[in-house]
Order: C-alpha cells, then sequence, then structure tokens
C-alpha cells in the first residue's frame, strides 16, 4: 500500500463482483474506506467482507432516486463524507436491430444513463455541501466510442455515458470535482460469460468462442482482467489527477485509439 487514496471515501457502485470489486480492494488498498454499493446486497456484503475492514455493503439501486440519496447518506454518516464516485454498475443486452424490445432498452438507460446522471448529482451535491472537491469516474467502454451491429442500445447508452462525463466535468471543475471516465475494452469474468452466451445465441456459436476470438483481436494478444484498469482507477481518484477534467481514457490493450 501506497497510500495514495489515504483518509478518502469512496462509493463505488456495482462493486459486489467483477470491475468494481477489483477496483474497491484497489481503493482500500490505498487506504481509503469504500462502499460496496450494489442492487446485491448479499453478493455486496460478501465483497466486502473479503475485503476487509475498511470496505462495507450499501444496499443500492441506481435506477431508485430514493435508494441513490440513503446510500449517499449512509456514506456520509460512515465515513464523514463523500470524496469519490465510481459509477460502474450497468447491465448489457445483445438484439438484433429490428429484434430490439422497449423492456430493454428502458432497462439499459435506467441503469447506465439515468443510474450514472442520479447518482453523479447526488454525489455531486453532497460533495459540494461539504465544499473539499471530489472524484467522479464514469465507467464507459469501447461500446460508447462506436457502435456494433447487434448491440445498439448499449453502446448507445455507452456514448451517453461519454458526453455525461464531459457534461458534468465541464460543469463541475468549478467545485473542484474532477469527473472523467475509463472506457475498458473486453474484460474477462462473469459478465463476459452472460456476453458470450448472448453472442452464441445470436451468432450461431459454441460458447467461448466468442471469448476466445474477442480475446485474439485485441492488440495487447489477450482479453483485459479486471487487475489492468485498476491503476487507472486509482490514479483517476488520486490529488495527482487534479488537472484532469472531461476526459474518457481507454484502457483496452490497443483496441481504440481517440
Ligand atoms: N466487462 C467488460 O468487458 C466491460 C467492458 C467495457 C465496459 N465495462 C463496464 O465496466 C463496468 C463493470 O463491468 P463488469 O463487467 O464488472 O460488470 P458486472 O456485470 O460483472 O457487474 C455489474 C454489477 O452491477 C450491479 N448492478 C446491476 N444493476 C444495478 C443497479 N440497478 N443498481 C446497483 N447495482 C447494480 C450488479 O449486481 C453487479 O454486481 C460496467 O459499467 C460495464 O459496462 C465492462
Amino acid at each position: 500500500m501506497t497510500g495514495r487514496l489515504a483518509r478518502k471515501s469512496a462509493l463505488i457502485t456495482g462493486a459486489a463482483r467483477g470491475i468494481g470489486k477489483a477496483f474497491a480492494e484497489a481503493y482500500v488498498r490505498e487506504g481509503a474506506s469504500v462502499a460496496i454499493g450494489d442492487i446485491n446486497l448479499e453478493a455486496a456484503e460478501k465483497a466486502a467482507a473479503e475485503i476487509g475492514a475498511n470496505a462495507y455493503a450499501v444496499r443500492l439501486d441506481v435506477t431508485d432516486l430514493d435508494s441513490i440519496g440513503a446510500a449517499v447518506r449512509a456514506v456520509e454518516a460512515r465515513a464523514g463524507g463523500l470524496d469519490i464516485l465510481v459509477n460502474n454498475a450497468a447491465l448489457f443486452d445483445l438484439q438484433p436491430i429490428v429484434e430490439i424490445d422497449k423492456a430493454s432498452y428502458d432497462r439499459l438507460f435506467a441503469v447506465n444513463v439515468a443510474g450514472t446522471l442520479f447518482t453523479l448529482q447526488a454525489a455531486a451535491r453532497s460533495m459540494i455541501a461539504r465544499g473539499r472537491g471530489g472524484k467522479i469516474i464514469n465507467m464507459a467502454s469501447q461500446a460508447g466510442r462506436r457502435g456494433e451491429g447487434l448491440v445498439a442500445v448499449y453502446c448507445a447508452t455507452k456514448a451517453a455515458v461519454i458526453s455525461l462525463t464531459q457534461s458534468a466535468g465541464l460543469a463541475l471543475i468549478k467545485h473542484r470535482i474532477n469527473v472523467n471516465a475509463i472506457a475498458p475494452g473486453v474484460v474477462d469474468g462473469e459478465h463476459w460469460n452472460d456476453v458470450d452466451a448472448l453472442f452464441a445465441k445470436y451468432e450461431n456459436r459454441p460458447l467461448g468462442e466468442k471469448k476466445r476470438l474477442v480475446g485474439a483481436g485485441v492488440p495487447y494478444g489477450r482479453m483485459g482482467r479486471a487487475e489492468d484498469l485498476t491503476g487507472m482507477a486509482v490514479f483517476l481518484a488520486s490529488d495527482e489527477a487534479e488537472y484532469i477534467v472531461a476526459q474518457t481514457y481507454n484502457v483496452d490493450g490497443g483496441q481504440w485509439m481517440s
């Protein structure tokens, strides 16, 4: 531990598993106290117990304004305030454009876009009231950089996350709140097992084939791991990122250049 986040209080949404959980581990290693906010409270409690005493679970549904407010208040009560928010919770779905159903569209936009915006808003209000600035990191994706034939809605939500990062970044820097985003490429984990199963269905492939192909297609030579992203997540949450405003960083093994 180098203590780059010593005495900082963080809330990470959707941190019961996957990338969010890896971020929580890294933030705790760097000295932060971390709220694991997740709709799956049981999994969040398990993740917090695994990470240790400086991690704690908070029930959070990012589609519910009351739940967001309660989670931010829980962090304020436990840690004295909020310094860092990571908007990580998201859903994925995949359907041919002529088959997209409205329920899937509504669910993805509710979690990935409205959830990001209104959690960011609640965190920003808390940070502004406290007057110490803060760091907000939104999880975008390479999917937000260009469309994909089968992935129209998810791609659109992640393009919206990049745009929200720009607007919020510009609006909040006067309060010394830095808003930036990370755009991963393909990151192995439970999430990608679900993605692989969807591609298997719609592209008529055996299970596991899509994962192998996308991994082989990454310039670095393999899929990403959650740990590949933690360096950027710690940096953007730290004081070293003070002059970085409204940016989206690709951490994707060379997939995308922008
Ligand atoms: N895994 C990848 O390949 C990849 C690539 C690019 C971007 N991303 C992005 O990175 C982030 C994390 O991805 P991951 O693969 O770890 O995801 P994941 O599916 O493994 O984890 C998502 C977490 O969000 C929680 N969640 C779902 N709905 C919620 C809600 N309404 N309120 C609160 N929590 C909720 C889930 O319970 C789960 O713990 C996401 O924003 C994702 O879009 C992932």
